[in-house]
């Protein structure tokens, strides 16, 4: 006799795995008898809201596994902030209504600091409003930013794309250096967190090696310090590649990069410092210049996947089914390191109100003395992350097999519900 249904949501940006947290997730819960039917909210919190759900028992055996190597959000994800209830009662009472009429006892909740706040709020809402519901945030971020846990799957499998792009393009610029190109800008995602800049710092040993100046937004851009490295190592090395945080500031403390508009959750958009910093070092040093910016490459880059965090972020997902039906609330299953060499984990829960609103930062033993790369502890940190390959399989005609649902949505009972302002 099952207990209830089980509603699974993603959050925020996706990550080239959190399509594996799913399939942990839906596994899981398959295997129990005490859950009815596993839903997944359309597009997130707003598909709850709509009376959106999709009816995951409609997918194969083998579709739930292939999330397993799948990138992007397989029922959508989106950023839209619930108000406090003192602002928007009704808001929560609807999610309650939808949840009542489908009856829904567990809400897991697939996001980073934002979601984490959500799960956290929404759990205390249903105390209030007396339904028996029970939340787990389930850990995701390319940022790397969730406090308590000892990293967030999709960071693992971003940052090796970054080690192994900056690798890579390094032996473009190296070759090139003589006639032509003598700097290459890569841009990476990290709005208050440099950690994936640092993991580009895992692609060289020597200061000398590429990547030569990562800029990481924990410290303020000094422009003529930056300037006075790209020169001294053009001269020395021959070329200079430089990895940029997206989230780096001025003294004053605005983004290099910021375009203007901001998300639902007053967050702005960053992304084009690179541009403006290969034109800098052009205007002010003469040297030919190439940049890019892998943007959602970096998230979604599935076929570098770290094996480590593809793991990590299965793990969670089943971890998250284990504490619903051991009758926890308002957790989330996180990463415990246990050794680093080699790298040992294990999944434990940890309190939400610990984890929401929190943000963590590079430690600033993990940046080193000029402030251009990484420590020997941040490489501790940061290898066994990146290690190991979890390759997709692939078509006959040379592309990943990914997997796209049929996403059924079921019946709704409700009244429709009209988003207010996202
Ligand atoms: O999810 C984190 C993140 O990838 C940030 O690093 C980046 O700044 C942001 O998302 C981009 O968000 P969006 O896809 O909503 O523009």
């Amino acid at each position: 006799m099952s207990a209830g249904n089980l509603l699974y949501a993603q959050s925020g940006g996706v990550t080239a795995v959190i399509n594996a947290s799913a399939a942990g997730v839906i596994e899981a819960a398959r295997k129990s008898k005490k859950i009815g039917k596993v839903y997944a909210a359309k597009n997130g919190i707003i598909g709850a809201l709509r009376e959106e759900l999709i009816d995951t028992s409609l997918e194969s055996v083998e579709a739930i596994k292939a999330l397993r190597h799948t990138p992007g959000g397989a029922f959508g994800s989106c950023r839209y902030k619930l108000k406090s209830l003192e602002d928007n009662r009704e808001q929560y009472q609807r999610l309650i209504d939808v949840f009542r009429a489908h009856d829904i006892r567990w809400f897991l909740y697939n996001g980073g600091n934002d979601s984490a706040d959500t799960s956290n709020k929404l759990s205390q809402i249903a105390g209030k409003l007396g339904y028996p519901l029970q939340c787990i945030g389930v850990p995701k971020t390319v940022d790397n930013d969730l406090v308590v846990t000892d990293t967030c799957p999709g960071f693992g499998s971003a940052a090796k794309y970054t080690a192994v792009s900056i690798t890579e393009a390094s032996l473009d610029v190296a070759s090139m250096h003589e006639s032509s190109t003598k700097v290459f800008v890569m841009e990476v995602m990290g709005r208050h967190a440099g950690w994936l800049a640092a993991a580009a710092g895992l692609a060289g040993r020597k200061e000398t090696d590429a990547p030569h100046i990562i800029l990481f937004p924990e410290l303020v851009f000094d422009e003529a310090k930056f300037l006075a490295k790209v020169k001294a190592t053009v001269e020395k090395v021959g070329w200079c590649t430089v990895v940029v945080s997206e989230g780096v500031r001025n003294a004053a403390g605005k983004f290099l990069s910021e375009v203007g508009t901001r998300d639902a959750f007053g967050h702005s958009q960053l992304g084009g410092v690179a541009p403006m910093l290969a034109e800098l070092v052009k205007r002010e040093l003469g040297y030919k210049y190439h940049w890019a910016m892998p943007d959602y490459l970096q998230r979604s880059a599935r076929h570098i996947a770290s094996k480590t965090d593809s793991e990590q972020a299965y793990a969670v997902g089943k971890a998250a089914v284990a504490y619903a039906l051991a009758g926890l609330n308002a957790v989330m299953p996180v990463i415990r390191r246990r050794a680093s060499s080699p790298y040992r984990w294990e999944i434990e829960p940890a309190a939400l109100n610990d984890i929401a609103n929190h943000e963590k930062k590079m430690p600033a033993d993990f940046i080193r003395a000029d402030g251009f790369g990484i420590t020997a502890a941040a490489r501790r940190y940061l290898a066994p992350l990146i290690a190991g390959e979890a390759y997709p399989p692939y078509r006959a005609d040379g592309l990943p097999d990914y997997v796209v649902l049929k996403n059924k949505l079921i019946r709704k009972k409700l009244p429709a519900y009209r988003i207010a302002d996202k």
